[in-house]
């Protein structure tokens, strides 16, 4: 039975730390300072953005929220945008996706000023951590690999020689997660693979993800890895969040007390089952999703520091 890594655990241990630095920064006389830009209304940005401005809150960092109607333009989005880069109480910005389909995405990352990018989505920073530049990591694969390497050292190993040649398979290559975290992967000198929804077509996604030392998952498919696809003794990442209908045993939908459907979120690993054959699995909720706005914040107190 795999070894659970506890995600909520270690969230609250850093966020302890990153709490005593921004508070150290504030007394020197500049509080770190964050701001959200939310357009339009969308029900897993606005999610986001709650949990932002509640770690935010609980860590001691100012926080903005700028939200703008779906009907914004493209020039007023940039317009916050790049009042934010000028405003020295703010030091990391960062846009919530998705972003309503008539805006220019790449243009509204490439406002972010540089050092105020929390989240590694300035295409300046994109190409340094392809480069092996410092740069403040991008969260959310920053926290797999936080949870793995904190894992391991738990377990009495030396994380970064632990990873070195192992092979890392990752399932998904968007932008903010499955090709960063190929490159944090490789920069730790394991042996990562990409695979997609072409591989899966093709049916060779099994084939790669039975061979990985490290199962990260970040495909937004609930429960879709399942214990046969897993290596005996792997650590798998479970990335996903997905919200699913409760059923009853006649697999009816549940319904809660005003009679509406009620939903659970579950990763994209079938945790119960993979839990039978891997050695370690993060799990959903209390997982990898529990770090990341820690892990935000803590880019926030770095760029304030920095600044
Ligand atoms: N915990 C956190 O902090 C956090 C942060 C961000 C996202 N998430 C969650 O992580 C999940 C992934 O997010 P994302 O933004 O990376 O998603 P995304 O942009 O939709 O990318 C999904 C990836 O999964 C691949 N994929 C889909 N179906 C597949 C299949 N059957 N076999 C193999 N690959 C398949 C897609 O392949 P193609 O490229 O070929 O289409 C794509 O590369 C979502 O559940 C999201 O909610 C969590």
């Amino acid at each position: 039975m795999a070894a659970i890594i506890d995600g909520a655990a270690l969230a609250r241990e850093l966020a302890a730390e990153i709490a005593a630095e921004a508070a150290a920064l504030a007394g020197a006389g500049v509080r770190p300072g964050l701001a959200t830009v939310l357009v339009g209304e969308d029900y897993g940005a606005r999610v986001y953005r709650r949990q932002i401005e509640r770690t935010a809150s609980e860590l001691g960092l100012a926080y903005r929220d700028v939200t703008l109607p779906a009907a914004a333009s493209a020039a007023e989005v940039m317009a916050a945008m790049r009042a934010l880069a000028e405003d020295p109480a703010i030091h990391g910005v960062l846009p919530l996706r998705p972003m309503p389909p008539a805006l220019p995405e790449a243009d509204v990352l490439e406002a972010i000023a540089p050092a105020k990018d929390v989240d590694c989505l300035h295409p300046a920073n994109v190409g340094r951590l392809m480069l092996g530049r410092p740069v403040l990591p991008p969260a959310t694969p920053a926290a797999c690999f936080e949870l793995l390497e904190r894992h391991l050292a738990a377990g009495g190993q030396d994380p970064r020689a632990w990873l070195q040649g192992r092979e890392v398979v990752i399932i998904g290559r968007s932008n903010i997660v499955g090709k960063p975290a190929y490159l944090l992967a490789l920069q730790r000198n394991a042996t990562p693979t990409t695979v997609h929804s072409y591989t899966w077509r093709a049916g060779h996604l099994a084939a790669h993800t039975r061979r990985a030392d490290v199962l990260i998952v970040a495909m937004g498919r609930p429960e879709f890895v399942t214990a046969e696809m897993v290596k005996p003794g792997a650590i798998v990442i479970d990335v996903g969040i997905n919200s699913v209908p409760v059923t009853d045993a006649e697999g009816r939908p549940a319904l809660d007390d005003r009679g509406r459907p009620r939903r659970r979120t579950v990763g994209d690993v079938a945790f119960d089952d993979v839990r039978r054959v891997a050695g370690a699995i993060t799990p959903v909720p209390g997982g990898v999703g529990a770090l990341t706005t820690v892990l935000l914040a803590r880019n926030v107190v770095r760029a304030c520091a920095a600044a």
